[in-house]
């Protein structure tokens, strides 16, 4: 007979526990064990499988050659963005999880691609579990959507949704968001591991027996991940984090796994009062602010996915007046800055031991590409010795502990973006240059070691500002 019993359940790593502990004995993380009530005493799992077990299966394998292929799976978006980012438009069938910190505008994208799809035919289902109709309606009209074919529903017991889906068969199914629906059967709380664990592993039934294209929304938590347990990624064909400083315009989508298409694809967007517009050239907005004559900036290259964007890193370093030097980044790892100081101070002989550090990537924009490196010495050089960098100068390297530099991914795509951009002169590793398609009408520097950019730096200033 089924009971109810208590038990503890890591939110990070899934993990259960029949008591409480501080630190998770699994992943190792501390206070991540959360309660929650759960129904023991089923029958086995075994039991069930001897009894169902026939001879004669419904299937049987076929060859790799034996399948055909498929085409026109992919429904597209007016968001050139969006269908680069999903892999060349969204996979029909599959189901998307779409994450990212409350009010980053997640509820407004998912609206927009209800309202932009191309062939704007469709059946669409909005499924709100967090506001009203007329929230979501007004929402709509704001974005200029209130004429798109989209049935909107604010529902949040999950049984009544996935019949109305069954019965509407949408081409897609939005459901806003996973952490505020709930399975009645769970006696735990909407948002709890087990609610949002079986929720998803419901529209997951849904989205591939019907075929139904599904995206749930989800919140993410103070450390970065989707909130509710690591399974949740494992569930779901694709995973999409909505990035961005709540303070900036920007927002990043970022695909963090994708079963259709590849990864680390971003798109860029802006968020004005009509809604999301797509950036096509990021580097030309990214670069708008950077003026000539402030020390300290340099320009750099990195890749995003596929896309070669070029970026404005600043660097602020200033006498240490209250004892242990400050490390501080914004949008770089700080461990990472960490080392390259210690690169600085022990092949250059720069006295970073006495001096507070600040980094910043303008624009909001995370990078974790190591050809970033280098531009980041600069810049810290660059502001110790109060050096204004000229504008039309780009560096490129990824910074070995030993000062050399090291080759880079992908050299011809960042070489292009920087001629297309009409930068004049690229500071970048030997090693990667051999085989490297030389734009036209641009300077290459080779260079093997950070003491070869010390020495030459005179050469790509703008002037010595006070
Ligand atoms: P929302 O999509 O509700 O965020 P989420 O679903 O991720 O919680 O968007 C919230 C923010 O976006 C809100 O602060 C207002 C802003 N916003 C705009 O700036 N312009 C717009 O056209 C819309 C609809 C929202
Ligand atoms: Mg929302």
């Amino acid at each position: 007979m089924a009971r109810l019993t208590t038990q503890f359940i890591c939110q990070s790593c899934g993990s259960v526990s029949p008591k409480w502990m501080g630190k998770c004995s699994d992943c190792g993380e501390w206070n991540t064990l959360i309660e929650e009530v759960v129904e023991t005493g089923k029958k086995k799992v075994d039991s069930i499988h001897q009894n169902r077990i026939s001879a004669t299966p419904a299937q049987k394998p076929s060859t790799l050659a034996e399948i055909p292929r498929k085409e026109g799976e992919r429904m597209q978006t007016a968001f050139a963005e969006f269908n680069r980012v999903m892999g060349g438009g969204i996979m029909k069938g599959s189901l998307i999880l779409l994450g990212g910190d409350p009010g980053i505008g997640k509820s407004t994208l998912m609206m927009q691609v209800a309202g932009f799809l191309e062939s704007g035919k469709e059946t669409i289902l909005y499924v709100s579990a967090e506001e009203s109709v007329h929230q979501v309606r007004g929402r709509a009209e704001r974005l200029g959507l209130e004429k798109a074919p989209v049935l909107l529903l604010a529902e949040t017991n999950l049984n009544e949704i996935l019949v109305h889906a069954r019965n509407i068969r949408p081409a897609l199914l939005i459901i806003d968001s996973i952490q505020t629906v709930y399975l009645p059967d769970i006696s735990s709380a909407p948002g709890s591991v087990s609610q949002v664990r079986e929720c998803t592993s419901a529209i997951m039934t849904l989205a591939k027996s019907e075929h139904i294209t599904t995206f749930i929304t989800g919140h993410v938590t103070k450390d970065g991940s989707i909130a509710g347990p690591r399974v949740l990624e494992h569930l779901v064909d694709t995973v999409l984090q909505f990035e961005g400083d709540r303070n900036h315009h920007f927002r990043i989508l970022r695909s963090l796994k994708n079963r259709f298409g590849s990864t680390n694809e971003i798109g860029v967007f802006d968020m004005n009062s009509r809604g999301l517009k797509e950036i096509l050239n990021p580097s030309e907005i990214f670069l708008s602010e950077f003026s000539q004559g402030i020390t300290g900036s340099v320009i750099s290259v990195t890749m995003e996915g596929t896309r070669p964007i070029l970026l404005e890193l600043q660097a602020l370093v200033t006498n240490c007046n209250y004892g242990f030097p400050q490390r501080n980044t914004n949008g770089f790892d700080q461990r990472r800055m960490t080392m390259l100081l210690a690169v600085l101070e022990k092949r250059l002989g720069v006295p970073m031991g006495t001096q507070d550090v600040f980094l910043n990537v303008a624009s909001g924009l995370k990078i974790d590409d190591p050809a970033a490196d280098l531009g980041v010495c600069t810049a810290i050089l660059a502001s110790f010795r109060e050096w204004s960098v000229a504008r039309d100068v780009v560096f490129i390297g990824e910074i070995g502990l030993g000062g050399e530099i090291r080759s880079v991914s992908a050299i011809d795509q960042r070489l292009s973006e920087c001629a297309k951009l009409g930068f004049k002169r690229i500071v970048a590793p030997k090693s990667s240059l051999k085989e490297a398609d030389l734009p036209a009408g641009i300077e290459v520097i080779a260079v093997t070691h950070i003491q070869d950019v010390f020495r030459q730096m005179e050469d790509w200033l703008a002037g010595i500002s006070m």
